[in-house]
């Protein structure tokens, strides 16, 4: 079956320019560099409900208001909330309170080396999919994997001379055989926990998104994952935060139909 298309988002807004810039990120390492880049404050009377770990930066870069929001940390452990159910629930309600025109779901993630990812690269995704909601049965196995054309930003893509790419989603850093199998079938290039989540509600609330990846481990390589993860997180953001960078720059002063 053909991908689903982000229709709903190519309505008449799509032709004003855009003036509110919503970044969802996962980890807070990947979000500090652009928080201090645009300097932004954080929203100490935040617009989401009272004891959620959830963070909101924001603040003005040119003609732009950007919030950048982060899950924050779990209340009982204290690492980042990462994965899908933390991605869901924040960009649901950061769309109600702050009504972004778009939003750019910006992190790392895993490469596949035999689809052209390295370390370091920066992706932009075309695709959207997940590899572990597994139901084999009719119909539900397609709702399961959730495929889905991303907003389409040609000049974008082009102006800057980002890698382009399919994104699939789940919510393990590792990997199993059944993930491995399915993330093949999507003929994905790069591999998150967050991407196909957000994806999902921006379609429900009919508002673009644009995903920007930074590829810190190789899957198809021979290091353990979550060891090369660790290991170049910090370098890896560098260049997330670069090309970030490029990205709003770019958006600046455009309508989402000139992306
Ligand atoms: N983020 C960074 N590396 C990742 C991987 N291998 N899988 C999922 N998310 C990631």
């Amino acid at each position: 079956m053909a991908p689903l298309h982000d229709e709903k988002a190519a309505d008449d807004s799509t032709q004003r320019p855009i003036s509110n810039i919503l970044f969802i990120i996962a980890m807070q390492t990947e979000a500090s560099p652009l928080v201090n880049k645009f300097k932004l404050a954080e929203e100490p009377d935040s617009v989401f409900p009272k004891g959620v770990p959830w963070v909101r930066y924001n603040g003005k870069y040119k003609d732009l208001n950007i919030n950048i929001v982060c899950p924050g940390k779990d209340t009982t452990l204290g690492v980042d909330c990462v994965g899908t159910v933390s991605a869901s629930l924040l960009a649901y309600a950061s769309i109600q309170a702050l009504q972004p025109d778009l939003i750019i779901n910006a992190g790392t993630a895993g490469g596949f080396k035999a689809k052209g990812a390295s370390i370091g690269d920066v992706f932009l995704a075309s695709d959207v999919a997940f590899h572990d909601r597994r139901i084999p049965i009719p119909v539900f196995d397609l709702y399961g994997v959730g495929c889905r054309k991303t907003f389409s930003t040609p000049n974008l893509a082009k102006e800057l001379n980002l890698k382009v790419g399919k994104l699939s989603t789940g919510d393990s850093l590792d990997i199993c055989a059944e993930d491995e199998a399915a993330i093949l079938a999507n003929d994905a290039t790069i591999k998150d926990m967050e991407g196909a989540a957000i994806a999902y509600v921006g379609h429900l609330l009919n508002v673009p998104v644009l995903f920007l990846k930074a590829v810190t481990d190789i899957i198809d390589g021979d290091k353990p994952t979550s060891e090369e993860f660790l290991q170049n997180l910090n370098a890896v953001t560098i260049a997330l935060d670069l090309a970030a960078t490029k990205v709003v720059d770019f958006i600046n002063g455009k309508s989402c139909s000139e992306l």
